[in-house]
């Protein structure tokens, strides 16, 4: 029997990485294999070029370069280990997916969302679709002061980008998720275990 696929999406800061913990966790104890997975990342390849993504210093990458690597990193977790994972019969997590291309590239660094989605529909095997997706949704002020409680001042290339990339970005994730099939907005803003059980309430019927 084929898995599930379930996909948390959100700005910096949104607390998606917790979330899908616990998510996974919640998963476990009903039985379910849970397969967890960090975009970009989750194959040695991509964990590569998510270093190249987000911490390349002298030669950062430009906003198209950027692109196509987080697309690279996507094709290869894809296909390698989430496409695989679901056929398996397994309940895969994943911390971040096609979304965020088209909220951070489309939305905040210009490109056309409409080009980002064809780019993400080209970079996934045929057929790789959520199952649900949750976006959780944080105001600015909670980007930015968690973001700087988490890092001090080690920001990434992405969260160097300024207030305004990052209010696109927002919008960008608002926007999809009305549109999205599927999917639903998630307020990010209460405690760990609020969010927790309100993407629990929003996951529970696919079991
Ligand atoms: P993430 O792992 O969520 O950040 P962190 O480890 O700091 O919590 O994501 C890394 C960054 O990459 C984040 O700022 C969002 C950005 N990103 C994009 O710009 N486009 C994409 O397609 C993806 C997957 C991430």
């Amino acid at each position: 029997m084929r898995g599930k696929f379930v996909v948390l999406e959100g700005p910096d800061g949104s607390g998606k990485t917790t979330q899908a913990k616990e998510l996974a966790a919640r998963l476990r104890n009903c039985g379910k294999d849970v397969v967890c997975v960090r975009e970009p990342g989750g194959t040695i390849l991509a964990e590569k070029i998510r270093a190249l993504i987000l911490d390349s210093r002298d030669d950062a990458p430009n906003a198209r370069a950027e692109t196509l690597l987080f697309l690279a990193a996507r094709a290869q977790v894809a296909a390698g280990v989430i496409a695989p994972a679901i056929e398996a019969g397994k309940w895969v997590v994943c911390d971040r997916f096609t979304y965020s291309t088209v909220a951070y590239q489309g939305y905040g660094r210009g490109f056309s969302p409409s080009v980002m989605r064809d780019l993400n529909r080209f970079a996934l095997p045929e057929g790789l679709e959520p199952d649900a997706v949750a976006f959780i949704d944080v105001p600015l002020e909670t980007t930015f002061a968690r973001l700087a409680a988490r890092r001090g001042t080690a920001a990434d290339n992405i969260e160097k980008a300024g207030g305004d990339f990052h209010r696109r970005v927002r919008e960008g994730f608002i926007l999809q998720a009305k549109t999205t099939p599927n999917a639903t907005l998630i307020d990010g803003t209460g405690t760990v275990e609020a969010t927790s059980e309100a993407i629990w309430n929003f996951i529970k019927p696919l079991i």
